[in-house]
C-alpha cells in the first residue's frame, strides 16, 4: 500500500536575482523588479510530499511531527525573516529563485529522511507561481 503524506510550512524571505556574469543592464532587464538591488521578499509556501509503503504495523507512512521538525530545522527555520541573497550561505553561489530554493530544500530535506521514501517538495513564491522539484 503506497501512500503520499504531505505537510505544508510557510516562511517569508528577502532575496535578489542576479547574475554577476551579467552586466547591471541585462540583470535588469532580465530580472526585472525581482533584481531590485535593495532587495524585495515573498511569502513563500512549501509543500513537502512522501511516498511509500505504510509500515502495516504503526499504519503510519511517517510520523508528521518527525516531517515537520526535519522542514523546520533543515529548511524554513533557516530562511524565515532573513535574506536569502546576504544570509543564507546555501545561495552565496547560487541565484535563490523559486527553482534554486526547491533544489535546496529537497536536498536539505532528503538527507535527514529515511531513504526508503521518494520526495516531493512544491515552492510556491506567489500565489501563482510555484515550481515542483523531485530530486532529477
Ligand atoms: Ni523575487
Amino acid at each position: 500500500m503506497i501512500v503520499t503524506a504531505s505537510r505544508v510550512e510557510r516562511f517569508n524571505a528577502a532575496h535578489r536575482l542576479h547574475n554577476p556574469e551579467w552586466s547591471d543592464a541585462k540583470n535588469a532587464e532580465f530580472f526585472g523588479l525581482c533584481n531590485n538591488k535593495n532587495f524585495h521578499g515573498h511569502n513563500y509556501t512549501l509543500i513537502v510530499k512522501v511516498t511509500g509503503e505504510v509500515d502495516p504495523e504503526s499504519g503510519y507512512l511517517i510520523d508528521l511531527k518527525v516531517l515537520k521538525n526535519i522542514i523546520r530545522k533543515q529548511v524554513t527555520d533557516r530562511f524565515d525573516h532573513k535574506n536569502l541573497s546576504l544570509d543564507v550561505e546555501d545561495f552565496h553561489k547560487l541565484n535563490p529563485t523559486a527553482e534554486h530554493i526547491a533544489y535546496v530544500a529537497w536536498h536539505r530535506i532528503k538527507k535527514h529522511l529515511d531513504p526508503k521514501f521518494a520526495l516531493h517538495v512544491t515552492l510556491y513564491e506567489t500565489e501563482r507561481n510555484f515550481v515542483e522539484y523531485e530530486g532529477r
